[in-house]
Formats: structure tokens, C-alpha cells, sequence
């Protein structure tokens, strides 16, 4: 069950009405309610509060001559086409020419697993919900360092739609991301709302690119993920480059890093790797090329055993790969987020569909 501060907007001439039970802070209305009212405005907010996220209250100023001094609540309950909106103005912002490869989407789908990724299931911190890497010091931590770029190029839509929570939208960003970089489709549900400063996590709790299966294991075993799992996440890098600036490492580990694919494990497992000769932390090169890169931690998939089992499965057969991304990326996404019962899964249209 989750709380979602009820919103309640003036449709017409706002102004200050007392609070309704506290949970309310921000009440407006266009007139005072009047004291008879007083019952069905509570019940209102207190079904708003228990219907859990996704429900906001507006009042109604403009009711016509008979009750025009009565502010009439209703309920405002986003719905999947309202989502699917988001998702499109989403979409819209992807593209750009001068950034790196074209594409918005890999940074927003760091930014998604990043918020997703501080989970800890023994202590329940840390996951999605919340948005806290809008705060330092999460957002200084070495590992989110250039996801600001990511944070400010969707707070457009955010501008745009409002009522959607900054931990809704960064995960829908992801989705968004994956979706239309060719990759499967991931459903989605609302719900997170978003915490402040307090509940920001410690440092250390994304995974570090120089180490290696140890690591690995320690990282994601905490959020509780599986090895079939972590090797089904790290396919994320078919995506995407690093960037000097940032995480200090550089280059991209595909050829095609604006589009979903298994080329990712195809390369690890088929492509000769030697240790960069550079000024820089500690990288592979693919031999024939010199242009594509893996981590050490990248590299850790095929060096385990019990990893490469699953590089060679999704080396394989992509559609194997696609299945079992979508399903590993939904429980990432909702790690520790506090559903409202019942809240259905939604499947947004991509725009290529
Ligand atoms: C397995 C452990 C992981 C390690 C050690 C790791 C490390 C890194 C590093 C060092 C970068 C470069 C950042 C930069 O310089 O801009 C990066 C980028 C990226 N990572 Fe990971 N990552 C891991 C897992 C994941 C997962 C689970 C996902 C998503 C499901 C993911 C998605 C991405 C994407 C899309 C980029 C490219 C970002 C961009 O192009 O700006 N990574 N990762």
C-alpha cells in the first residue's frame, strides 16, 4: 500500500481553503467548503490517500448558479492513456543529433537503473522509490557522476505533466528508453512517490566497473537478483558508451549503441580483448577494431563459469535475451516499491509500433 500525497489544484479562482486531515498540504479550492460538506470532503481525501498513488483531488470552482459556493471535489486518477501521454513526450526528447550517439535513451535508462539499483532487500532502502539521487549526496556519488544530464533533460516532461512523481517518471524514462531503442517491452506500473534527503542511500551501493564476479555477486545478490539475472542485466551495455568525464572509462561496447541486441554477448564471447594501452582505468579493447571497450566487471561474465553459461545462452538466441531483459528490468524497477493493491501492469505503445 503506498500513500501518494493527494494534490488538490484550483480549476477556477483559487483560493486558501483549511486543509483537509492534514495529509492534504497543499488545499485549494475556489471557495470555503461548506460545513455540511465537511464528512464527504474527508472521506474524499481519506479515499484519495487510500487508493494509494495515482490519486489526486481537484477541486471544482465553477458549479453554476445553485451551488456556486460549494467547491465540489472530484477525483483525479491518472489512467493508463495519461501515462502512455508521458511516455510519448518522452519519447519526443530521445533524439538529438549532437549528443553522443543520437539518443537520450541510454542515460535515461542509467538514470532508471541507477535510482532502482541501491536496493537492499534485507533492509528495504534504497530502490526506486523515492528519486533521492535529486538530492546530495546521492547525486555526487561517484557512481551517478553525469546522470544530472539525464535528471535535467526529462524535467521538460516532468514541467509538462506534473502530477507524475520524479520516481514514476525516471522509471518510465527507462521503459521509455528501452522501448524505443528496439528492445522488448517492459510493463509498467505507478506508484512510487517521492521521498526527501533523509532517505537518501550510502555510497557503494551500485556496482564498481574495476571489479569482478565477487563483486558482482555481493552487489546484485543484495538487491536479490540471481546469476541468470545478473548476466541478463549486464546485456544493458549493448547500449550506450562510457564517457572520460564521468566514470573516467570511455568508449562504446557495441556498434550500434542507440539500439537493443545481444551484441553485447556476441562480442564478449567472440571478439579477442587486450588491455587498453592508455592513461586511463583499466579497459579491454577489442583487437581488431581498437573501438569498442568492456569493464573488468564486464568481462567477469565470461571469466565465471556459471555467468558465461548464460552469455552463451543470450549469444545465442536474442529473443532468449529479450524475454528474460524485460522480465529482470520490471523486478528492477520495482524493487521496494510499495503498490497500491490491485495496481495493474500497463504495456505503453511504442512509437515504432
Ligand atoms: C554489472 C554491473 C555494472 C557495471 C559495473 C556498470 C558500469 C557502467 C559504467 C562504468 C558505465 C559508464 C558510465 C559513463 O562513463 O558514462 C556504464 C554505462 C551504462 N550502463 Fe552500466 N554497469 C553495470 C550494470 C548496468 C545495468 C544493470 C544496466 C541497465 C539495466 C546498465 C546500463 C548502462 C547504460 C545504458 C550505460 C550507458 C550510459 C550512457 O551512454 O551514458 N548498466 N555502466
Amino acid at each position: 500500500m503506498s500513500f501518494a500525497r493527494p494534490l488538490l489544484r484550483a480549476v477556477a479562482r483559487p483560493q486558501v481553503l483549511a486543509p483537509i486531515r492534514g495529509a492534504a498540504r497543499r488545499t485549494y479550492s475556489s471557495a470555503p467548503a461548506a460545513k455540511s460538506n465537511g464528512g464527504l470532503y474527508a472521506g474524499l481525501a481519506a479515499a484519495a490517500a487510500a487508493g494509494g498513488a495515482g490519486y489526486y483531488l481537484y477541486t471544482q470552482g465553477q458549479l453554476g448558479p445553485l451551488n456556486d459556493k460549494i467547491a465540489r471535489p472530484t477525483i483525479f486518477k491518472p489512467t493508463f492513456e495519461d501515462y502512455q501521454k508521458v511516455y510519448n513526450d518522452i519519447a519526443e526528447i530521445l533524439e538529438d543529433n549532437d549528443f553522443d550517439d543520437g539518443s537520450y535513451g541510454p542515460i535515461l535508462l542509467r538514470l532508471g537503473w541507477h535510482a532502482s539499483g541501491t536496493y537492499d532487500k534485507d533492509t528495504k532502502t534504497g530502490g526506486s522509490n523515492g528519486a533521492t539521487m535529486r538530492f546530495a549526496p546521492e547525486s555526487d556519488h561517484g557512481a551517478n557522476a553525469g546522470l544530472k544530464v539525464a535528471r535535467d533533460r526529462i524535467e521538460s516532461v516532468k514541467a509538462k505533466h506534473p502530477w507524475i512523481s520524479y520516481s514514476d517518471l525516471w522509471i518510465l524514462g527507462a521503459v521509455c528508453a528501452i522501448q524505443e531503442m528496439g528492445g522488448p517491452k517492459i510493463p509498467y506500473r505507478p506508484g512510487r512517490s517521492d521521498k526527501d534527503v533523509a532517505a537518501c542511500t550510502p555510497d557503494g551501493r551500485l556496482p564498481d566497473a574495476a571489479q569482478a564476479q565477487d563483486h558482482l555477486r555481493n552487489i546484485f545478490y543484495r538487491m536479490g537478483f540471481n546469476d541468470q539475472e545478473i548476466v541478463a542485466l549486464a546485456g544493458a551495455h549493448a547500449l550506450g558508451r562510457c564517457h572520460k568525464d564521468r566514470s573516467g572509462y570511455d568508449g562504446p561496447w557495441t556498434f550500434s549503441p542507440t539500439m537493443l541486441t545481444n551484441d553485447f554477448y556476441q562480442l564478449l564471447l567472440n571478439e579477442k580483448w587486450n588491455w587498453k594501452k592508455w592513461n586511463g582505468p583499466k579497459q579491454y579493447e577489442d583487437k581488431k577494431t581498437k573501438s569498442l571497450m568492456m569493464l573488468p566487471a564486464d568481462m567477469a561474465l565470461v571469466n565465471d563459469k556459471a555467468f558465461r553459461k548464460y552469455v552463451e545462452i543470450y549469444a545465442k538466441d536474442q529473443d532468449a535475451f529479450f524475454k528474460d531483459f524485460s522480465a529482470v528490468c520490471v523486478k528492477l524497477f520495482e524493487l521496494g516499491v510499495p503498490f497500491a493493491e490491485g495496481q495493474e501492469s500497463w504495456t505503453f505503445k511504442a512509437t515504432t509500433d
